[in-house]
């Protein structure tokens, strides 16, 4: 099949991944939709999209073409058919394997023959998910960052039977919404996550176990090994839900004891305390930023 030029994105999921995806494709200059079962999720999606660009277009960091693009140009909406005309779908939907497999193959069904599905997961198996396709050599991950606009990185994510042209294609697209790639094989939790969850696990049974307060635990990281973000205010931001998410799949598919969710961030998540979004986790929030 002929390498896809890719013109037209698709986000699915309009939480804090999927709208800093869908901006950042927007004032790339991809003609862009977001996708979200829920008009609400939409609507906050959009006003965060606003604020965001403002600020970077007020800074000289976003030029007129660039906001307009964002503000004015990007579609949104609930139906998922929205997304049959893009060339590259990005998914970024809930970090739940069932859900992601029914949405991979609701897409495929969708989707143009010769569109590429990607997947922003964080931990979940891209050779599990092209599997729910029958276009395996089409799909690929794509591992953005929180927050988008802001961080450099992708992590481009070769599922078995992931095409040379799959890998290129989205290679291309990362520089063009410019962004530096780093290649990771299909394995729990890739690279970048990996290595920061058993180092957010580690700050909370450091927490859980007395070791430090919180303010110490982050104010050492900080200070001591030049990490803009403690690990535990990181985790908040992340969400602690998304963080023992990952970390289940870490200790599932890699069965080791050091994966070990801390019983303690079981417990927060339990109570409902997910961190930034919910106004409470390790530490409470009043509006943005640590309260
Ligand atoms: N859009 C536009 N501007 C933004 C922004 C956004 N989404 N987010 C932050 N900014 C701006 C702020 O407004 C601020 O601008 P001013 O200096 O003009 O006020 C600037 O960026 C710096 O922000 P802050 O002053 O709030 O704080 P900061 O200097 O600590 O920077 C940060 C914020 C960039 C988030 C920084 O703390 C950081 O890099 N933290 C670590 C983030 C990180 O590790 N992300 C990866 C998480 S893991 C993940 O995403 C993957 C996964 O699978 C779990």
């Amino acid at each position: 099949m002929a390498a896809t030029k890719v013109e037209r994105i698709a986000v699915i999921g309009a939480g804090t991944m999927g709208n800093g995806i869908a901006q950042v494709s927007a004032t790339s200059g991809f003609q862009t939709t977001l996708i979200d079962i829920s008009a609400d999720a939409l609507e906050r999606a959009r006003e965060n999209i606003r604020q965001s660009v403002e600020k970077l277009h007020s800074k000289g960091k976003l030029d007129d073409a660039a906001r307009r693009n964002a503000l004015e140009g990007m579609l949104s909406g609930t139906d998922l058919a929205l997304a049959a005309e893009a060339d590259l779908i990005i998914e970024a939907a809930t970090e739940n394997k069932p859900l992601k497999l029914k949405l991979f193959a609701q897409l495929d069904a969708l989707a143009k023959p010769n569109a590429l599905i990607a997947s922003n997961t964080s931990s979940i198996s891209i050779t599990a998910l092209a599997a729910a396709t029958k276009r395996p050599s089409q799909v690929i991950g794509m591992h953005f960052m929180n927050p988008v606009p802001i961080m450099p990185l992708v992590e481009l994510i070769r599922g078995l039977d992931t095409s040379t042209e799959t890998v290129a294609t989205a290679l291309e697209v990362c520089r063009a919404m410019g962004k530096t790639v780093f290649e990771a094989n299909d394995s729990p939790g890739f690279i970048a996550n990996r290595i920061l969850m058993p180092m957010i696990n580690e700050a909370i049974f450091c927490l859980m176990e007395g070791v430090g307060t919180a303010e110490a635990i982050d104010g050492v990281m900080k200070l001591g090994m030049n990490h803009p973000m403690g690990p535990l205010a990181l985790a908040d931001f992340i969400g602690l839900d998304v963080c023992l998410a990952i970390l289940e799949v870490l200790h599932s598919e890699l069965g080791e004891d050091k994966y070990r969710p801390c019983p303690l961030l079981r417990k927060m998540v339990a109570a409902g305390h997910h961190g930034r979004k919910t106004g409470r986790g390790f530490y409470t929030y009043h509006t943005e930023g640590k309260g």
